[in-house]
């Protein structure tokens, strides 16, 4: 049966989306550079970007070295990106992503919907007024950086700190209600459907009044079909808001919930020793959160860091690599620090293996299911050896489609409803027993069956 045509279009879009999501490849020779070991552990590591240092040579030679992901640390914001109503202004983060872009390097956007570095225009405006411009600011953004997104912070900030669990006071939730954010989101979804959507916030790093809200957001949202792909935890310590110790089991419950979750923001005042044994442990968090698909500090250097004094990133005012640089290196299972916090040993084993004996398993959900679609998750796990690469064949029913796979590159056979999901380049290096997804969303077109998903091919 010839593919027809709508599902060939779709089929250009998952290889368009594919393409725009896998390619990671990096400079520096392998896990000697934060960003490669991470990718041996099936995550990016990234940072914020300021357009106005990407001319320096040691700011954008350490950033080229090391990272395979970038978020604009102001530039998407809205007001550089919307000043005046309806005029848009993309040129620097139009930079970044470029920069990015000619890297490979994943690109979060940042941030749609958020109180603050909200123009006074927009603040200014009635209910319905607002509702519009809340709409046409996430369009046109996200319609000009289609395709070119892992991940969007949809909403930033939405709730209050301390024990209330209400949505902090903001034009949005004062003039729209709660309802906003579905809204935002909703939105969202419309305009680039393979991008990541996240709501992205801070002090929800342990298990809390603020965290709690927000799960019950993302719970409700999940039950809803409201489109929701993953949360963000912005991860911004000190000694007065240290690390939490249930780190790791909140990123877990949320994950839980059928979300992907990031470290977003990640920065940890201190130095030495105590910073390194800091950042370890989160590396480690993520580590072990199978859903845990990424971390980004941020900002590159301690000089330009939005808390400068409190020196809380990876490489000092001269770009020298710190204690916490090793550790996290370390905590990566990436080669060349040393040994840095002696913490190490996440998961076991390296990730060269491959040959012979590598073997896989794979695992199939529905994550959520609507009158018309459903999302899938795919969780592949390698056998007792490490592998280098899989593939997973999915049969469906005709006459459904697949407008979009995120996490692996997808080909089809000639009738149309075979697909073969192979590793993204960032996922295939799996240690022995440890798990990486992959995720689609098929349009039922009626039929409202389930697909098959075949047996798993390592290599
Ligand atoms: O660019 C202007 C410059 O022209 C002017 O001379 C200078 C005078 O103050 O200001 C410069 O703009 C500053 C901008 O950073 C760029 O450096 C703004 O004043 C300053 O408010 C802005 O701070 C940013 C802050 O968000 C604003 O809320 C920080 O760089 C940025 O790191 C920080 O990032 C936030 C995340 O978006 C959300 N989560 C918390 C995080 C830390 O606050």
């Amino acid at each position: 049966m010839p593919m027809p045509k709508r599902a060939a279009q779709a089929f250009t879009a998952v290889l368009l989306a594919a393409s725009t999501v896998t390619a990671l490849s990096h400079t520096a020779a392998a896990a000697d550079t934060l960003g490669s070991a991470a990718a041996g552990k099936g995550r990016y590591f990234g940072t914020a970007v300021a357009a106005n240092h990407l001319g320096e040579s040691a700011y954008a030679g350490t950033l080229d070295r090391e990272f395979n992901q970038v978020t604009p640390e102001n530039e998407m914001k809205w007001d550089a990106t919307e000043g005046s109503r309806n005029t848009f202004t993309f040129g620097n983060a139009d930079q970044i992503v470029n920069h990015a872009q000619s890297l490979n390097m994943k690109v979060r956007g940042h941030t749609l919907v958020w109180h603050s570095q909200l123009p006074s225009w927009v603040s200014g405006l009635a209910a319905t007024d607002l509702r519009s411009a809340m709409n046409n600011h996430i369009t046109q953004v996200m319609q000009h950086y289609k395709g070119k997104i892992y991940a969007w912070d949809v909403v930033n900030e939405a709730y209050q700190d301390g024990s209330s669990g209400a949505l902090r006071s903001s034009p949005f939730a004062d003039k729209l209600g709660s309802g906003f954010i579905e809204e935002a989101f909703r939105t969202a979804r419309s305009v680039d459907p393979n991008a990541k959507l996240c709501y992205n916030d801070y002090n929800t790093d342990g298990v809390n009044a603020k965290s709690n809200a927000v799960y019950a957001m993302v719970k409700d949202f999940k039950a809803r079909g409201v489109p929701i792909d993953c949360v963000g935890f912005q991860s911004h310590f000190n000694p007065a808001s240290p690390v939490p110790s249930d780190y790791q089991a909140n990123l877990q419950r949320f994950a839980d919930l059928g979300v992907d979750v990031q470290i977003t923001e990640l920065d940890i005042e201190g130095s030495g020793s105590a910073q390194a044994t800091n950042y370890s442990n989160v590396v480690k968090a993520c580590l072990a959160v199978t859903r845990c698909t990424g971390l980004t500090v941020w900002g590159v250097t301690d000089m330009y860091s939005w808390r400068s004094s409190g020196t809380p990133l990876l490489f000092d005012s001269s770009y020298a690599k710190k204690p916490a640089y090793d550790a996290v290196l370390a905590a990566l299972g990436g080669s060349g620090s040393g040994g840095g916090d002696g913490g190490g040993g996440d998961n076991g084993g390296g990730n060269n293996g491959g040959g012979g004996n590598a073997t896989c398993t794979v695992s199939f959900a529905k994550t959520s299911d609507w009158n018309d679609g459903y999302n899938a998750e795919v969780t592949v796990k390698a056998g007792s050896a490490p592998i280098k690469g899989w593939s997973v064949k999915v049969t469906f029913a005709p006459p459904q489609t697949v407008p979009s796979v995120w996490n692996g590159t997808a080909s089809w056979d000639s009738s149309g409803t075979v697909m073969t999901v192979r590793d993204a380049s960032y996922n295939g290096s799996l240690a022995a027993g440890a798990s990486t997804s992959f995720g689609f969303t098929a349009m039922k077109n009626g039929n409202n069956a389930t697909p098959t998903v075949g047996a798993c091919t390592a290599s």
